[in-house]
């Protein structure tokens, strides 16, 4: 990573954090186990992709990062829920995400199931929660935020691409395979990623970059989840705080599963030159995403 990139991605993470621990109710908040359980997972050591990602659009389309926070901390919010929720036993059945037991195995099955409910709700109380916008920002930009992060979490978004995933277990055969991978991951990771830009750009004031930075999202997001794939067969556990060979044990749609590993590599390459293409009309004000492109398909983590 570039030193100018990482000082900056920290800078906005950072940021992250400190207004996730200030909107996250305490641990002895009553029921503190339910608490806890959800600080368990939010603060387990996330990269913040997503969030960094909705900062970031805020400034490039002028406005100021802090415009951004609450929809940048519900989506991760919305995010931490989607992995409590990956990782149950009904789901993926794993035991480590972000370099420690996963909720489930800590608090139990039923306890894991709530702090993800619990996430998913606070993350549209905080992004609905006008007082925590700075004056200027345009109530009317914060509901179209909104909806689109509902639009990209839900059923034709996220939960619909992890119902296609597990539909799909052991099916790697199947002639609409390959429909069916790219369904996958467009919907169940990259639509995710594409919003944190959108709406980050929208409560921000954007205007005529909106479509660019999410046609370049759904790019760099379909790459990341390539990636993810890769790194899931051959990346190493304590990089990346995350079981390694879950996917070919379950049977899972993957890239890697249809078509290989090289071939798999060239895609995710392909979609970050791709990305890096749509940026072009942004000029300089886009030099972190052009960044984030690269680290993207090198990353380890
Ligand atoms: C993991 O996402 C799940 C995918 C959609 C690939 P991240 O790789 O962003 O996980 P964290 O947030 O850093 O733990
Ligand atoms: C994660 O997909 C996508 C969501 C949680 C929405 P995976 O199941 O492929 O991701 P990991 O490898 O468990 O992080
Ligand atoms: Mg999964
Ligand atoms: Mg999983």
């Amino acid at each position: 990573m570039v030193e100018d990139m990482k000082a900056y991605w920290e800078t906005k993470r950072a940021l992250v954090e400190e207004y996730l621990d200030l909107w996250v109710p305490s641990e002895e908040t009553p029921p503190s186990r339910l608490h806890q359980a959800v600080r368990y997972s939010l603060f387990a050591g996330g990269k913040r992709i997503r969030p960094v990602l909705a900062l970031v659009a805020a400034e490039v389309v002028g406005g100021e990062d802090v415009q951004a926070l609450p929809v940048a901390c519900g989506i991760e919010m919305i995010h931490t829920y989607s992995l409590i929720h990956d990782d149950l036993p009904a789901m993926d059945d794993d035991d480590f995400r972000r370099g420690k037991p996963t909720c489930h195995r800590v608090f139990g099955e039923a306890l894991a199931i709530l702090a993800g409910d619990a996430l998913l709700t606070m993350a549209f109380q905080v992004m609905g929660d006008l007082s925590l916008y700075p004056p200027g920002v345009e109530p009317i930009r914060v509901l179209k935020a909104v909806k689109e992060v509902a639009l990209a979490a839900g059923p034709l978004g996220m939960v619909g691409g992890q119902v296609v995933d597990l539909e799909m277990e052991g099916k790697a055969h199947q002639r609409e395979a390959e429909e069916a991978l790219e369904w996958i991951h467009t919907h169940k990771t990259a639509r995710m990623i594409e919003v944190s830009l959108k709406a980050g750009a929208l409560v921000a004031g954007g205007e005529g970059e909106v479509d660019v930075l999410e046609a370049y999202g759904r790019c760099i997001g379909l790459a990341f989840q390539v990636v993810d794939d890769i790194l899931g067969c051959q990346g190493d556990r304590e990089k990346l705080g995350k079981p390694v060979g879950r996917d070919v044990e379950r049977g899972k749609l993957t890239y890697p599963a249809l078509y290989g590993i090289e071939a798999s590599l060239k895609r995710a390459r392909d979609l970050v030159e791709e990305a890096l293409d749509l940026l072009r009309p942004l000029g300089e004000r886009a030099w972190f995403l052009r960044e984030l492109g690269r680290y993207v398909v090198e990353r380890d983590r």
